[in-house]
């Protein structure tokens, strides 16, 4: 257990739920992820489909971000709608999440808006994606065009978690898609990770120019940690993986942290999870303190680079023990925070029971959805979640 001792986190501190579209919104059908889920004899259990309806019901989303007292919402813009073709921009889908930004606005929300949540258009995948270096420039031209509706919103994510989308592109180019347990997948193509990185570099001077947001990225961070003796390979592990995306965003505006689990390393790589270990859902250890463990890390790759804690949270079935899990990280937060890291909000994964990327049976959210009917209904970790926050972290 973590000590829970630390004081509560100030007023200005931002606590939000976090989402993303393809996850929510609902028949995506331009997108390359459905295209994967759609085909014949696809790996993936189950479909997105109309997932929460999102992309028709996000203002009954608001309406529970701002019910549940929380003051912030991070949400994805969909490339493959604002672009369905290479070149052409749907100005219907930039007014649809202009409304969305002003719907947030309007409510009292911080919009934190991520450009690219995993999914590319068909069409960009199509051309190679992210394995070839001509194909930049459809993202910048997304970019543009997204920033033309970005001027007031506070901050903007470039993209989500480019260390998994680089490993898990080197993945499909091997046709490998056993491996799904992130700390031990193969590390990226390197000239993948240097494309990401510099995708990242120019949309970040296109934000700059275009809006008053601070602009980041997000980097999926596993707390790696090194057995007696395995201190090197862990470094070496590492690297290719995760810091070196943490390493480029030295001068960004902010760097948003994303963790829920550890992964151990021995002197050959990762190492299986013990048997009498908890899981969470989707398989991962129960493992509480990785968001303040992971903030510390980053924090010492990034000096001086604000923290939000963009995700985390937990996969379960029982409400109570996301509770557990929640008061315990945060309480980790707060310690960290004491000690001088400076971490500025924290979002929860996620607001609503969505597509995890396959199924949805692993639920990470403070509200459950009915599939058939789309009702939303608060769990009671959602409620206690922005009692919490009032409070500053600090739990009852
Ligand atoms: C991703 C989310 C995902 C969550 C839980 C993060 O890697 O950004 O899209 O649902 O983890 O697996």
């Amino acid at each position: 257990m973590t000590d829970d001792s630390a004081p509560a986190l100030p007023d200005t501190f931002l606590w939000g739920a976090s989402t993303a579209a393809h996850q929510i919104e609902g028949n995506n059908v331009n997108s390359d992820f459905w295209a994967l889920e759609n085909q014949e004899g696809s790996f993936l259990p189950e479909r997105s489909g109309d997932a929460c309806d999102s992309y028709h019901r996000w203002p009954e989303d608001l309406d529970i971000v701002t019910s549940l007292g929380l003051d912030a919402y991070r949400f994805s813009f969909e490339w493959s709608r604002i672009v369905p073709a290479p070149g052409k921009v749907s100005q219907a889908e930039l007014a649809h999440y202009r409304r969305m930004v002003d719907g947030c606005l309007e409510r009292g929300i911080a919009p934190i808006v991520t450009l690219h949540h995993f999914t590319n258009p068909r069409w960009f995948s199509d051309l190679g994606g992210w394995q070839k270096s001509e194909n930049l420039a459809h993202f910048l031209e997304y970019v543009e065009a997204a920033a033309t509706i970005l001027g007031d919103v506070s901050h903007v994510v470039t993209m989500n978690e480019p260390n998994m989308l680089a490993m898990l592109a080197a993945m499909v180019a091997q046709g490998e898609r056993e491996e799904l347990v992130a700390g031990a997948m193969p590390p990226p193509d390197a000239e993948v990770s240097a494309r990401v990185i510099d995708a990242h570099h120019a949309a970040r001077e296109v934000l700059r120019r275009a809006s008053d947001a601070q602009v980041g990225w997000t980097i999926a961070n596993q707390n790696f940690q090194a057995e007696p003796g395995a201190e090197e390979v862990a470094r070496e592990w590492g690297w290719p993986r995760e810091d070196v995306f943490i390493d480029a965003a030295k001068d960004d505006d902010f760097i948003g942290v994303q963790a829920y689990t550890r992964v151990q390393l021995g002197p050959d790589g990762a190492l299986p999870i013990g048997d009498d270990v908890e899981r969470t859902l989707n398989g991962w250890e129960y493992y509480p303190a990785a968001a303040a463990e992971a903030a510390r890390h980053t924090a010492e790759l990034a000096p001086g680079v604000p923290i939000l804690v963009t995700e985390n949270g937990i996969a379960t079935a029982d409400d109570a023990r996301r509770k557990d899990y929640v008061r315990e990280s945060i309480a980790g937060l707060r310690q960290a925070v004491a000690d001088g890291v400076d971490i500025r909000g924290y979002f929860y994964w996620s607001l609503l029971d969505n597509y995890e990327w396959g199924s949805y049976a692993p639920t990470f959210g403070l509200v459950s959805v009915d599939h058939a009917t789309f009702e939303r209904t608060v769990k009671p970790s959602g409620a206690w979640f922005g009692d919490l926050a009032g409070r500053g972290g600090v739990a009852p």
